[in-house]
């Protein structure tokens, strides 16, 4: 009987000379990442781990992509096994192993030990996350499929054969397999790593959805992430109330939720389709934004830009649920999405902050992203229809934002009101002085600004109130030390002879 390391040591030899040139997602490497994961599994199971890492080498050796049957593939299998001097017992496990794991269309018992388990585990681990997306999209390649066809939806079920031999694509590879595995994972370790893996996939599809939806008009029926009906659609404004409400209405199926971007208390607003209106808008962040950030600020705003082009017509027909809670970011939003829809569209509307507030006296939300999704949840049954008038009145008070010019709008009192762009300053200056930020005591000027933000009425941007610092050290109100790159790389300390704010405050 030869040792486990020789043994091991011919098995590598062996499949890296039968899977070496195999471009169908099987190659060696495949291989060793589910040996080093297996080994790992069954440390943490406390299985055979001998028996794990060469049933992990040799799992793909009978596969019948590779062989004229499964049959042959095991017989083999077995007659190198025999070979190699692998005992009977040992010999009969991976054999059971190898034909029990592949995955083939699902619905199948798991493998009877634990060492098949785990396994199975490995295998299906090594086709998601990053390297699962690898996989597929090399083995669509290979196949002939495409990327990803909108005429082609996802199979639901399907037998052994459709998975092998049926026409599909990369994406849909994900709904028909990929997006599964996290289910059926046999090892708690291994659930534990696929849940990190699938999130990843999740994240992948989000991003190629994106890309796919930018500056599409048939997004909707074409979209790789929403497959089937759409009853109803959800705006929020803004990523953090977009992630709520996804995760809100995780398995409701039909209700859709797009987030309109753009923080719209900050920079000029203008008409929808308005001639030079998006570049002064950018032209406005650019100026503002400190310099590390300005890339990103750009991006944020195109994405954003081409979202409030195309959704409006891409709604029409659909009902849409506004969530709009009590900050200028979302009022602005909710004024300019009813001053671009048809006039016939079906809107309601959720201020979620509002609601909460006249149950739970004690908590005071400003935005919808703010909320937890299961408090969100409940509050769609409250969605309230708008009239046409109130309609109305919301498309009425965007042109007198519009036609007012500002730059910065606070919510106040169930209004929205234009206000100067030094409307923050004095806030700034108070919360320096109560961190007794003076007198050559420097504080870093993150702290400064969650300081500000952290009391306001407002729910503000900190790279908004990151600029007024910037501003009121060009002014000689604010010393600092570091570097005004972005709000991390500097310091502030009140200026020793503070000019009077009173006196040179004038709008800038
Ligand atoms: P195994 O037999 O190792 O369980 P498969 O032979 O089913 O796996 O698949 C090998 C790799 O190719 C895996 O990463 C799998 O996700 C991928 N794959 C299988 N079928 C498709 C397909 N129709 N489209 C894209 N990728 C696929
Ligand atoms: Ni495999």
């Amino acid at each position: 009987m030869a040792s486990h390391e020789a043994v091991l040591e011919q098995a590598r030899a062996y499949v890296k000379s039968e899977l070496e040139r195999d471009s169908s997602g099987h190659d060696w490497w495949h291989i060793v990442r589910v040996a080093r994961t297996a080994k790992l599994l069954a440390e943490m199971e406390q299985a055979d781990v001998f028996v794990c890492e060469l049933a992990a080498l040799l799992h793909d050796i009978a596969d019948e992509k590779l062989n004229a049957s499964k049959e042959a593939g095991l017989g083999k299998l077995e007659a190198w096994l025999r070979e190699a001097g692998v005992e009977h017992v040992v010999r009969k496990h991976i054999l059971d192993i190898v034909s029990a794991i592949s995955f083939a269309g699902g619905n199948e018992e798991p493998p009877a030990t634990l060492e098949g388990r785990i396994v199975q585990d490995a295998d299906r681990l090594d086709a998601m996350g990053a390297v699962g997306i690898a996989r597929a999209f090399a083995y669509a390649g290979w196949k002939g499929h495409l990327i990803y066809d909108p005429k082609l939806p996802p199979r639901e079920r399907m037998t052994k054969g459709q998975y092998r031999s049926g026409i599909s694509t990369a994406v849909n590879h994900f709904y028909e397999k990929l997006l599964k595995l996290k289910g059926l994972m046999n090892t708690e370790s291994a659930r534990v790593l696929a849940g990190k893996r699938h999130q990843f996939m999740e994240l992948y599809l989000r991003e190629f959805d994106k890309e796919w939806e930018l500056g599409n008009e048939a997004y909707l029926e074409e979209s790789a992430v929403f497959h089937g009906e759409i009853s109803r659609v959800h705006i929020a404004f803004g990523d953090s109330a977009g992630g709520s409400l996804r995760q809100a209405l995780r398995g409701f199926p039909g209700e859709m939720v797009v987030t309109l971007n753009d923080d719209l208390m900050f920079g000029p607003l203008s008409e929808a389709g308005a001639a030079g209106g998006l570049s002064r808008r950018v032209a406005w962040w650019r100026e503002r934004v400190s310099e590390l950030d300005r890339d990103e600020a750009v991006e944020y705003l195109l994405q954003a830009a081409f979202a409030w082009r195309d959704w409006p017509a891409r709604l029409r027909g659909l009902p849409v649920v506004v969530w709009a809670s009590d900050s200028a970011a979302e009022q602005t939003g909710l004024r300019r999405l009813l001053a671009a829809l048809p006039e016939d569209a079906d809107v309601s509307l959720v201020n979620a902050a509002d609601l909460l507030r006249r149950r739970v006296k004690e908590i005071v939300y400003q935005s919808t992203g703010e909320i937890v999704s299961e408090k969100l949840a409940p509050l769609l049954s409250e969605a309230k229809p708008l009239l046409p008038e109130e309609r109305e009145a919301y498309a009425a008070d965007w042109r007198r934002l519009v036609a007012e010019g500002g730059v910065l709008r606070v919510w106040e009192g169930g209004k929205l009101r234009t206000v100067p762009e030094d409307y923050f300053d004095e806030a700034i200056l108070k919360a320096a002085r109560k961190l007794a930020a003076a007198n050559g005591t420097y504080v870093k000027a993150a702290r400064l600004i969650g300081e500000v933000i952290g009391h306001s009425e407002q729910k503000v941007d900190d790279g908004f109130i990151e600029y007024r610092v910037r501003k009121l050290i060009a002014r000689g109100l604010f010393t600092y030390t570091g570097e005004l790159k972005a709000m991390r790389y500097y310091s502030v300390s009140l200026a020793e002879d503070e000019p009077d704010f009173a006196e040179d405050g004038q709008n800038i």
